[in-house]
């Protein structure tokens, strides 16, 4: 991913984490996640008052990708306050699709905190292969 699209990406996870529905936590999520056809789809937390019923930015934004037949992905920008990681269940849904897929978290500025790829951030993944698929 050159600087460009990376800079564009990063805006788009800063802009829509303003539309994050999380009036119980707080914590605004914004995600957008570029697939290797160069398309943008974008994802924000969506808490509910049934709070497990809540739901993370990266899986939102896994979900509308895979739900419009996007399968590949480049790239993620995760953007909140303070350059939050990826829970659990966001990095076991992003390795589904590929452990190269490249992580970017960044601050609410911006600022990039971290630059890591799903391998690195869900060791040991388990994965279609081990249900052989
Ligand atoms: N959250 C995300 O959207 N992504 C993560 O990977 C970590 C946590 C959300 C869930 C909840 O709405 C809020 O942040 C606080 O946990």
């Amino acid at each position: 991913m050159d600087k460009d699209n990376l800079e564009g990406l990063i805006r788009r996870a800063l802009d829509v984490r303003l539309k994050a529905y999380a009036p119980y936590s707080g914590y605004l999520v914004g995600a957008a996640l570029m697939t290797s056809t160069g398309k943008i789809y974008t994802g924000v937390n969506i808490e509910n008052a049934a709070y497990p019923d809540g739901i993370c930015a990266e899986r939102v934004a896994v979900f509308k990708a895979v739900s419009e037949g996007e399968l590949h992905f480049d790239a993620v920008v995760v953007a909140t306050a303070n350059g939050g990681s990826p829970c659990g269940s966001c990095r076991q849904v992003l390795a589904e699709f590929g452990l190269d897929t490249r992580v970017y978290l960044v601050d609410q500025t911006g600022a990039l905190a971290l630059a890591t790829t799903v391998a690195e951030l869900l060791p040991g993944a388990f994965r279609p292969e081990h249900l052989g698929k």
